[in-house]
């Protein structure tokens, strides 16, 4: 294959691509590959984020609202008249090191005391949030028979959080893992409901490993570099090829699959 034919199975161009979270650490990420691949990126959050500016259009919807959820994407295949990428990436996650504040400490509650509203909270962004966007964007994908899903899991969907890691009397999110869990399910189930009514619509998860932002202390970063067989966490930027590549051509005969990016780390 020549160099021209490999950029062209990666190219997005002209296709619309969602992105929820896409204002977070992660989803930045997300929305520039894709942008670079020459997709138009909006990005479903709550919040802006300046480092967007040029890359993506930020729509500002709370994806726990289904009414919100399906008006935007409506409205949006109405001027656009495509849909053809959503990245479910949005989460309602704590903070570590130095950009934890006040908000993150409920996170880290142990489980018996784990608060109610902060477990609710949690499902609906990451679960309820994933399944509204699903829906929205499959009314219009399955008609033009096209269209490519990730749902963004994590390596606590595959095992449990070793709560060793972290300080005396603080715990990972009982919520985390289950919905991490229920997200790779989600996509499997929707790439089987595809395959019966628009079989081009492929859905996947990917399983990401930590990822250092540049706020951990150096005794948690070490910890986290023992837990993999790179020994450190992922770059930020370093989950960008894994989302090109399932959208791209390349990625064509992959639905209902699982891709783990972990440094090895499920695999001890
Ligand atoms: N950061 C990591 O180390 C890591 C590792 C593995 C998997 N992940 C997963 O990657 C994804 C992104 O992680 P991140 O670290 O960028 O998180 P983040 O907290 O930086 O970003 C999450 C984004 O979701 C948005 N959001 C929250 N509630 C929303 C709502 N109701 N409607 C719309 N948007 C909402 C937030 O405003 C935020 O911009 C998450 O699903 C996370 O679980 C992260």
């Amino acid at each position: 294959m020549n160099a021209e034919k490999i950029l062209d199975l990666f190219s997005l161009e002209g296709q619309l691509a969602i992105v929820t979270g896409g204002a977070g650490r992660l989803g930045v990420q997300h929305c520039k590959i894709l942008h670079d691949a020459g997709a138009r990126v909006i990005s479903f959050d709550v919040a802006r984020n300046g480092e967007l500016d040029g890359i993506a259009e930020q729509v500002v919807v709370d994806i726990t609202s289904h009414n919100a959820v399906t008006r935007t994407v409506d409205t949006l295949v109405s001027v656009c008249g495509r849909i053809d990428i959503l990245i479910n990436n949005a989460a309602f996650n704590p903070r570590v090191g130095k950009d934890a504040d006040a908000t993150s400490d409920e996170h880290w509650s142990p489980y018996e005391i784990y608060p109610e509203s902060t477990w609710r909270k949690e499902f609906a962004v990451g679960l309820d949030g994933t399944q509204w966007c699903t829906q929205a964007v499959a009314k219009y994908m399955i008609p033009q028979n096209r269209g490519c899903i990730i749902n963004i899991a994590s390596t606590s969907a595959i095992t449990a959080p070793d709560h060793r890691k972290y300080k005396p009397g603080k715990f990972k999110s009982v919520a985390y893992p289950i919905i991490k869990a229920a997200l790779v399910m989600h996509a499997k189930d929707w790439a089987s409901y595809f395959s019966r009514v628009a079989p081009c619509i492929r859905i996947n998860s990917v399983c990401f490993g930590a990822v250092n932002f540049g706020s951990m202390d150096p005794e948690f970063l070490a910890k986290l570099g023992e837990r993999n067989m790179l020994g450190r966490p992922a770059r930020p930027d370093e989950y960008q090829g894994v989302i090109l590549f399932l959208c791209s051509k390349a990625a064509e005969f992959i639905t209902a699959s699982t891709l783990v990016a972990d440094g090895g780390q499920t695999a001890w």
